[in-house]
């Protein structure tokens, strides 16, 4: 189904201030501050049954009105993504593999029983967004605009079934380091009362739920000084799977690259398939595949495992300095910024902002 959505255009009629404005690029952090505008695309399933996208706008940025008996307030029926939009040299700004982005949202969207978006439509709603509000596009060190496009059940009613009403949104907010201040490896803390993902379930889906279900294992984490918390399968021979909210990845000493397997559990990362794009232009050896945290363990041990980073839109690659555990530290492979890793991050960020040819075609113009 292709349906061309016309947006229109409501604008704020109280947008920032260019001083506001410039006060916030200064130190935007990550997460807290959001432009002047969103863009809004409605859904609805009609009496016949079929269901359409219209209603394609830019609006205002400010409060949902949503009727306080509205699916997703009772079951989570939300999906979402994230993506960045980087300033070049020129002013012109450009955004990373969107299609990407849009083909997983459709693949949440199934698992979530909530409606496909027309891949056009997922772009275009960007493109209107970034066009109202290109002046919140900060271009310091590690800073872009970081576009948070997401999917809500707004149909009032209890019944547990998929809604026949939905919304889908986009909102910007202007960003630096996820972890703040000047990029160093962080630490993680190694979950064991927690899984974040089993068989069949929405491990693999960019959904809410799986972030609310992270937050009291990554409250642990905090209260063992760590950014992180890891997750493994328990009924996989305890294999890594992924980290709150990041994929991650291991560097052997001969160079090959490990990283856990798209086996259901797993959020298929744009920035993972990335890494292991540029990690083969390099000649080097990547594998998808199981890894154990005994294999860790004793990989850093006998210095096989040689550099371990989490990786994604918003931590783009960020080296781990250090697994925690309750039984003490496991030992951190390399403790400092190992060099694979930050080669891989110079290039994949000089790709986003325009700094090294992007070969693989990956940007797109807003
Ligand atoms: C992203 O990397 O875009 C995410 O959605 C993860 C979240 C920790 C911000």
């Amino acid at each position: 189904m292709t349906q061309t959505l016309e947006f229109t255009q409501q604008l704020s009629d109280h947008p920032k201030s260019a001083e506001e404005r410039a006060a916030i690029l200064a130190d935007p952090g990550f997460g807290n501050y959001f432009t002047d505008h969103t863009a809004v695309v409605d859904y609805k399933v009609d009496a016949e049954g079929n269901g359409g996208w219209s209603g394609a706008r830019i609006e205002p940025y400010g409060p949902i009105a949503l009727d306080p008996s509205a699916a997703v307030l009772h079951y989570g029926q939300e999906i979402f993504e994230g993506m960045k939009a980087y300033k070049h040299a020129d002013g012109s700004v450009w955004t990373f593999r969107p299609e990407a982005n849009a083909k997983r949202m459709n693949r949440s969207a199934r698992r979530l029983a909530l409606p496909e978006i027309p891949e056009e439509t997922f772009l275009e709603s960007l493109r209107q967004l970034v066009e109202v509000d290109k002046d919140w596009v900060p271009n310091g060190d590690g800073e872009a605009l970081y576009l948070r496009p997401f999917m809500i059940a707004t149909e009032a009613f209890l019944g547990v079934r998929p809604a026949r009403e939905v919304s889908f949104r986009v909102i910007a907010s202007p960003v630096g380091n996820y972890f703040g201040g000047e990029l160093k490896p962080v630490s993680i803390w190694l979950s064991e009362q927690y899984a974040r993902a089993g068989r069949g379930g929405t491990g693999e889906a960019k959904c809410g739920g799986n972030y609310a279900a992270s937050l009291a294992p990554q409250m642990e984490a905090e209260a063992h000084g760590c950014k992180q918390v890891l997750f493994l399968d328990p009924f996989n021979d305890n294999a890594v799977e992924e980290l709150g909210g990041m994929n991650i990845f291991f560097v052997f000493k001969d160079g090959t690259l490990v990283t856990p397997e798209l086996n259901g559990n797993i959020l298929h990362g744009v920035t993972r398939s990335s890494i292991i794009q540029l990690a083969k232009d390099r000649g080097l050896e990547v594998q998808e595949r199981k890894i154990t945290i005994d294999e860790w363990r004793d990989g850093v041990a006998s210095g096989d495992i040689t550099e371990a980073f989490a990786c994604g839109t918003a931590a783009v690659i960020t080296p781990i300095g250090e697994l925690k555990t309750k039984d003490g530290s496991i030992g951190s492979p390399g403790g400092n910024a190992g060099e694979v890793s930050m080669s891989i991050r110079k290039q994949l960020l000089g790709i986003q902002t325009g700094a090294v040819e992007d070969t693989h075609g990956w940007l797109t113009r807003l």
